[in-house]
């Protein structure tokens, strides 16, 4: 990985070109005592996941799919706050080497003029109530053009390429990324969420807009106010302020 600047994210990289999925890899890996920050890549991935079982079309060369560990001593209920921190970090890197202007949509989608050019997957394991290990997925659309998908994907995602008509060096973008990443990182760790909380809210699509949110077969309606310490969203209703937990969002 060229200008990489961090103590340990990114420090230990394990690729393979054609994977099922990077995510149970990086598990494996994890479980075997691989030290916090190493990144899992691949080119291509016949399997990749997306949140809630769906899938995540990850074709060879046009983008990066990697599988980041951390080992965070925190209580799993703030676990939430990890994948926040990590958009946040991407947010950053993404519009400092591309100069797109990309949003963050509620919990971990990345989007630029509402397509998506990118998404988070946390995966945990705790023991009692403490995080054991994080397995981080992160999928980035960078040099894929629209041949390479499928057409219900076409009116819903898009890639750096795409937006900037030109294409990226991934490998300076995945430095990048680490580098925001340990930054911000740190602070969490040293500071806790407050910080990250304020910089999220500063690149979040939703604030201050009324948006509609599924919870199974339930949908609650409300203003987006912002988040609560612990990561949840703040939904202003009619019946007071809830609080809500990772699902998907309607604007
Ligand atoms: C989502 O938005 O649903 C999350 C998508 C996460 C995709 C990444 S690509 C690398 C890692 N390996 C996977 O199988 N999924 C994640």
């Amino acid at each position: 990985i060229p200008h990489l600047d961090t103590k340990y994210i990114g420090r230990k990289v394990r690729y393979q070109r054609s994977v099922a999925s990077t995510q149970p890899l990086a598990h494996e890996w994890a479980k075997e005592g691989a030290v916090e920050g190493s990144l899992f890549l691949a080119e291509e991935q016949v399997a990749g996941r997306g949140r809630m079982g769906r899938m995540w079309h990850s074709p060879t060369h046009s983008g990066i799919w990697m599988s980041l560990i951390l080992r965070p001593q925190i209580p799993l209920n703030q676990a939430p706050q990890l994948t926040l921190l990590t958009s946040v970090a991407i947010t950053r890197a993404l519009r400092k080497q591309t100069g797109l202007n990309i949003r963050i949509k509620w919990p971990n989608d990345l989007l630029i003029d509402g397509k998506k050019i990118c998404g988070i997957l946390t995966e945990l394991r705790g023991e009692q109530d403490q995080v054991h290990y994080v397995v981080q997925g992160i999928g980035i659309n960078v040099n894929a053009t629209e041949s390479v998908w499928p057409e219900e994907l076409k009116l819903i995602a898009t890639s750096l390429a795409i937006e900037a008509g030109k294409t990226f060096s991934r490998p300076e973008l995945i430095g990048a990324i680490c580098g925001e990443l340990e930054a911000l990182y740190e602070g969490y760790l040293n500071h806790g969420f407050a910080p990250i909380r304020i910089l999220w809210e500063q690149y979040a699509t939703i604030i201050g807009q009324e948006i509609t949110v599924r919870t199974g077969l339930h949908s609650v309606k409300g203003i987006a106010k912002g988040l609560a310490e612990n990561g949840a969203l703040l939904l202003e209703t009619n019946t007071g302020v809830q609080t809500i937990y990772s699902s998907d969002i309607e604007v």
